[in-house]
């Protein structure tokens, strides 16, 4: 299996998924840990993460932290890409700090599409309609790649840890692919790492919320922050805490440096091997190592360093288009639009896919099948906030007491509702944009 960002796969073992590319599981565990927990992340849309224990970690202690996405601004804006924002809302209510990139480099190198073209796209399309959800300026930061010189350096300087082979394996390219495509993925690692210089407000940890069609650009900005990192601090094979230099030069300088760190921070008996390129701590222990990692991630920018912490993500699934296969802008009938007239959008989810039996004999008797209907799913990720509410359909569905005739009607009448209400509000959202822009 392979992940490619830029095809409209439809991913439906989403386990499956996680195992094999070595998602970690976001369980009842981690989300019971958020204030109010948002009900995309309560209910298992969000299904795995990588490193969301530095982000738990920050919310908890009131630490520094930041949320950041970027849209491509290429076909009109759907129920599903309303999931991310959804949750950008969620964690700007609690305080996270939120940029956004406008992907206008990557809808230019892959979808064809003119900067102009995409510049009044991104604002009349993406950036209204989330203003129009609620996203409030206050800590908010949209920006487009294009004009982001921070960004487009940062790409064109981490490019040099990566070779082609790498890009190769990691996404498919080959002899025939353009190299603005090819430079894509490092103006994503730009977007993804920026947040994190000194200009921005320095080192900390950095939340990406995204589809799983993103993991292989996840990846690369792990691997590439971790690679740029100049100490490496690990439990050594004789359990033993060590702190390595990574780098060639200034050797001698950097160990130094890390002595006089692990010194105030309280540690004792360092001792020092240059030819090692490594400072053992003999009174430290493996519960330390985080503690030390981040001290000597600090000090790196101030050496010729990023220190940067490796982003963290996590995963959505995908929504079920309207009519089976994955909601895409391309398909139309398949998705509900943001800018849907109500009525258009009531009328998609009447003549939707449900997993209601054959008949209604049949369902009454046997009972239809939530967890493969769309209206359900629209429930369940759009329009039912309360959990019990909920529940009581998905019984009420297995035992065959709830129609789906009953289904289509409340789920168009709360669409038309949630259409109209945004429709509304993106009147007003037009005036408020330059508040978000920097
Ligand atoms: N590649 C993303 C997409 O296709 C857009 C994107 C650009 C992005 N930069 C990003 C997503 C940074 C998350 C983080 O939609
Ligand atoms: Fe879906 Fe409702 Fe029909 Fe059950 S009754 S299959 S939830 S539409």
């Amino acid at each position: 299996m392979k992940i490619d960002p830029w095809s409209s796969s439809n991913y439906q073992d989403y386990a499956r998924l996680r195992d094999e590319f070595g998602i970690e599981n976001f369980n009842e565990k981690i989300w019971k840990e958020l204030p109010q927990p948002h009900k995309l992340l309560r209910r298992g849309v969000i299904f795995g993460h990588r490193g969301y224990e530095l982000i738990l970690d920050a919310i908890k202690n009131k630490k520094p932290w930041t949320i950041l996405t970027g849209l491509m601004p290429s076909g009109r804006m759907h129920l599903g890409h309303k999931m991310v924002i959804d949750q950008l809302i969620y964690y700007q209510s609690i305080g996270a700090e939120i940029t956004i990139a406008v992907a206008d480099i990557e809808a230019y190198a892959i979808r064809n599409l003119s900067f102009k073209e995409t510049k009044n796209f991104a604002l009349s399309e993406f950036i209204a309609n989330y203003i129009a959800l609620g996203l409030k300026p206050k800590k908010c930061r949209i920006y487009f790649q294009s004009k982001n010189q921070d960004v487009k350096d940062l790409g064109y300087i981490l490019g040099k840890k990566i070779n082609w082979s790498q890009m190769q394996s990691t996404y498919g390219f080959t002899g025939s692919t353009n190299m603005s495509h090819v430079f894509s993925p490092l103006v994503q690692t730009g977007d993804i790492l920026h947040v994190q210089l000194k200009k921005y407000g320095g080192n900390k940890p950095t939340l990406v919320p995204v589809g799983v069609d993103q993991d292989p650009h996840i990846r690369l900005s792990r691997d590439i922050a971790k690679s740029y990192r100049l100490y490496n601090v690990t439990k050594t094979k004789d359990n033993k805490i060590g702190v390595f230099v990574k780098t060639d030069e200034k050797v001698k300088e950097l160990l130094n440096f890390a002595e006089e760190k692990l010194k105030q921070i309280g540690f004792k008996k360092i001792k020092k091997i240059t030819d090692y390129k490594a400072i053992y701590i003999q009174d430290a222990e493996e519960k330390d190592i985080k503690k030390i990692n981040k001290t000597l991630a600090k000090i790196e920018p101030k050496h010729g360093g990023y220190g940067f912490f490796q982003p963290s993500a996590t995963f959505h699934r995908f929504m079920t288009g309207l009519t089976g296969e994955k909601m895409s802008s391309s398909k139309p009938e398949s998705a509900i639009f943001l800018t849907d007239e109500p009525e258009v959008a009531k009328k998609k989810i009447m003549s939707s896919k449900t997993g209601g039996a054959v008949s209604l004999e049949e369902h009454k008797k046997h009972g239809g099948k939530p967890d493969e209907c769309v209206v359900y799913e629209l429930f369940l990720y759009h329009l039912i906030e309360d959990d019990k509410e909920l529940q009581n359909i998905y019984t009420s569905c297995k035992k065959g007491t709830q129609m789906c005739g009953m289904c289509k009607k409340y789920a168009s009448d709360l669409m038309g509702k949630m259409l109209f209400d945004i429709q509304e509000k993106r009147k007003k959202a037009k005036q408020k944009i330059d508040d978000y822009l920097s």
